[in-house]
């Protein structure tokens, strides 16, 4: 796979920026987490916004205040309509995101859509189908391999410094009641399989390639059932790739955190020649060096104008801005771009695969579920 690190050094706000033509210019559906995408493109020097999207006035309303340079609408298809925007990022509720994926490909937009890229088959079938029916291009907003050490880790990866894989391991931990009283339809209309473990199982399969099997247990933890949510919100999930490797994943959304033991996403790669670690929302990367060293790379202050805006910790200012620099640079080189749509659906099939396992209590292959989607299988 082509790495997508690369194309990331333009993202520094000190290089020079390249006249407007070579830039992709974005319209933002989704003004919650959406918002975060307007701020961290002015980091961009590539891709710039031009439009915001949310049927709820109000949400229009505050970001005019913090943006007011941009255009704003309460209608989906009034965005959709324009043509100054080439790109739309879709930041809507899960469950939206087939039919919001489905209308941009058919306005002739490219797509940028958050994680997950879609919570069901039948709209990993839908947005797969209208990709290749309207040629269009899509970049899954994986934010964690957008950060700081996650990227790191992966250039070391891809130098080969940590040899051949053999297990990957990777977690992502919230507690989530906030979430619950901000957003209510993550009580009843996803999953945290897909909402929370979309980036742990993401990771694995950016090192694993294509996974076999997989296997897993799930739970509703006290902060679950008083909330009377529907699907899981423990998860413990093991895979094993086409190639042997293993992975496991964890995810816990009614936990009391402890953060400074585990970070709320930890990865790590155990290889022949070395181990590494990255961490969210701290910004480390560890690994063992040739001659043993336990090293820590810590460029949280050196960094964190770029990645939280100036605070301590922050939003994901810089990893939006980060994927959203490599979609602009792949559109307009004609390079490759990851993960695009083929990779996010079958993210979607392994994360689905682990609800199912989970539900059933026994193992799941993987292949059935690829075909399902429509993707290729030998
Ligand atoms: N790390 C990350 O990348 C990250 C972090 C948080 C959330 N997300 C994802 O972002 C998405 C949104 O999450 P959120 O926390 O902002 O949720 P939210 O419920 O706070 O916001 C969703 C917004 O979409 C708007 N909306 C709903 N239907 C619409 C429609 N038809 N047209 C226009 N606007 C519409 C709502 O009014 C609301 O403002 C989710 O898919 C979530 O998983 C990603």
């Amino acid at each position: 796979m082509a790495s997508h690190i690369e194309h990331i050094p333009g993202i520094r706000k000190t290089f020079p920026r390249p006249p407007a033509p070579q830039r992709k210019r974005i319209g933002v559906v989704g003004l919650h987490e959406g918002r975060t995408l307007l701020t961290g493109l002015e980091r961009a020097t590539r891709a710039v916004a031009v439009a915001g999207c949310d049927s709820d006035p109000a949400k229009v309303e505050s970001c005019r205040r913090e943006r007011p340079d941009l255009d704003y609408t309460t209608d989906y298809g009034a965005l959709l309509a324009r043509d100054d925007i080439d790109v739309v990022a879709i930041y809507t509720p899960d469950p939206l995101h087939g039919e919001h994926v489905e209308r941009a490909f058919e306005a002739a937009k490219d797509v940028i859509c958050t994680k997950p890229l879609v919570n069901s088959m039948a709209d990993a079938r839908r947005i797969l189908a209208a990709g290749r029916r309207t040629g269009r291009r899509l970049q899954v907003g994986q934010s964690t391999r957008f950060f700081e050490p996650f990227l790191r880790q992966r250039a070391a990866y891809e130098r080969g410094v940590l040899g051949e894989l053999d297990l990957v391991d990777a977690h992502y931990v919230h507690r989530m009641d906030w979430f619950y009283a901000k957003s209510p339809w993550a009580i009843a209309d996803t999953d945290w399989v897909f909402a929370g473990l979309s980036h742990p199982l993401d990771l694995l399969r950016w090192y694993l390639g294509r996974i076999r099997q997989v296997q897993a247990y799930g739970r509703h933890s006290a902060l679950a059932r008083q909330h009377g949510v529907v699907g899981f919100d423990v998860y413990t999930v093991q895979v094993v790739a086409e190639d042997g490797c293993l992975g496991r994943a964890l995810g816990h959304y009614g936990c009391h955190e402890l953060p400074s033991a585990r970070n709320a996403i930890e990865l790590v790669l155990w290889g022949s020649h070395s181990t590494s670690q990255a961490q969210y929302h701290d910004m480390r990367h560890r690994y063992i060096a040739e001659d043993g060293t336990e090293v820590t790379e810590d460029p949280l202050y050196a960094l964190r104008h770029h990645y939280f805006n100036s605070e301590v910790h922050g939003m994901h200012y810089g990893e939006f801005a980060n994927y959203a620099e490599h979609f602009a640079t792949a559109l307009i080189d004609g390079t490759p771009n990851s993960p695009d749509l083929e990779e996010g659906v079958e993210t979607f099939c392994v994360m689905e695969a682990a609800r199912r396992a989970a539900r059933t209590g026994r193992p799941v292959d993987c292949a059935p579920l690829y075909a399902e989607a429509g993707l290729e299988v030998d």
